[in-house]
């Protein structure tokens, strides 16, 4: 093989496996979502940032020109995971809430009397867009560490005009896909959520639609009604932002239908979703993003994961990294808990982190496979067999990563 355009290839060579969702089709739903593509004593070439050619070693011609290798022996090979839903652009930390809800507080409490959320947003607010940034870039080290090469973060923690914008900002900046999650409380100092949208679409919306991709909305009691997402998610849509929301996560309110109406990119949590929210998403061209670390933080149900995918539902899954309802940034951990808690196989949660991830984030073309034309965004893992990834729990599975056809420096 001649390089194509002269640059310096990498080459990652006598791997153990390669492992890819099969086939080309993005989003997948029902048994597809569980196939996936193994090959033993593999490689990947990679140049100019694209996958160039994956296959068996037996088959791989030599390699001319400047080309770096890096020995796969021993190792797995998996497409860079996606993290489609976290909530890394905070300051401070819940450590203190984490311990009163080990003694038996509840989280919604917390949240009534004034904390959660809210005491992410004073920490936040009070941090300035220099700490800000950092505190992202450092989310992001802890995410690559995990796996995850492509990340989306929600605004949500300034929820005034200056700080969700330089939370945007600093999403930007540590190269994360940016969410504008306007409506995730209502602020004290205003008396409700209307007067709070109000000031959010008419001051934060035209400066925060040129920053952000998407818009997402937190409805449930305590956050924002029905009524009042219909009017943030119908004003984004307008700006030109795809629209995510988060869901059914305590109370059915109705977010599914909504949802599925206003052709939203995603419904995320879906804890509290019963058979017809299913059978609707099923019908749908809406994601389910199931974030059952989140779940399992709380101490929560998990959400209905064997019922969607069995139903024909796009499933997809991430950490909902953030400090309150999920301090956890592995999406690994997360395809643990999806095959002991939801069910999942191994290669279902696999798709579900890589191509509907990616899906969800409109990147499908671009991430989620290790196949030829794709982004050079490898994880190595240390294991004998790919399900590792699900299987250790908790372990220390990923080995190295390679981002945009380069290795990079973890930690
Ligand atoms: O997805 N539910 C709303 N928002 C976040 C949690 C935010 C927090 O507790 O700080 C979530 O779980
Ligand atoms: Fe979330």
């Amino acid at each position: 093989m001649s390089p194509p355009g002269g640059e310096r290839r990498l080459l990652i060579r006598d791997l153990a496996q390669l492992a890819t969702p099969a086939g080309t089709l993005a989003p997948l739903r029902g048994g597809p979502l569980g196939e996936v593509d193994v090959l033993r004593d593999a490689y990947i070439l990679c140049s100019g940032g694209s996958i160039e050619a994956v296959g068996l070693m037996r088959g791989l011609e030599r390699v001319q020109g400047d080309v770096q290798e890096v020995d796969g022996r021993g190792l797995c090979a998996i497409p860079g995971l996606v993290d489609c839903h976290t909530h890394a652009s905070f300051a401070g930390d819940r450590v203190e809430e984490f311990a009163l809800r080990a003694a038996g507080a509840s989280y919604q409490e917390l949240h009534a009397a004034g904390g959660g959320i809210m005491a992410t947003v004073r920490a936040t607010r009070a941090a300035g867009e220099a700490a800000l940034e950092e505190a992202v870039r450092k989310h992001r080290s802890w995410m690559l560490q995990a796996g995850t090469t492509t990340f989306e973060s929600k605004s949500g923690y300034g929820l005034d005009r200056d700080t969700e914008l330089a939370s945007l900002r600093a999403i930007r900046a540590a190269g994360g896909v940016p969410t504008w999650l306007g409506a995730h409380a209502v602020p004290p100092e205003f008396p409700d959520g209307d007067s709070y949208l109000d000031f959010a679409l008419g001051e934060v919306l035209p400066a925060a639609a040129e920053l952000a991709e998407a818009a997402d909305v937190f409805v449930e009691r305590g956050a924002f009604d029905l009524v009042q997402a219909r009017r943030y998610l119908e004003a984004c849509c307008q700006a030109g932002l795809a629209l995510r929301l988060h869901g059914d996560q305590f109370t059915e309110l109705g977010a599914v239908e909504l949802a599925i109406e206003l052709e939203a990119r995603s419904v995320d949590h879906l804890e509290a979703t019963g058979a017809a929210g299913v059978a609707a998403l099923a019908r749908s061209e809406v994601a389910a993003v199931l974030l059952p670390a989140s779940a399992l933080f709380l101490a929560r149900p998990m959400p209905p994961a064997r019922a969607l995918v069995d139903a024909g539902a796009i499933v997809a899954l991430a950490t909902d990294f953030n400090p309150g309802s999920a301090f956890c940034e592995s999406l690994p951990v997360v395809c643990s808990l999806a095959a002991t808690q939801l069910k999942l196989s191994p290669a279902e949660s696999l798709s579900a982190c890589t191509v509907n991830a990616a899906h969800v984030l409109g990147r499908s073309e671009q991430l989620g496979r290790l196949a030829a034309g794709y982004a050079a965004d490898v994880v190595l893992l240390d294991a004998p067999d790919w399900r590792y990834l699900a299987y250790h729990l908790g372990g220390q599975v990923v080995a190295s990563v390679i981002l945009q056809g380069v290795p990079a420096a973890l930690g």
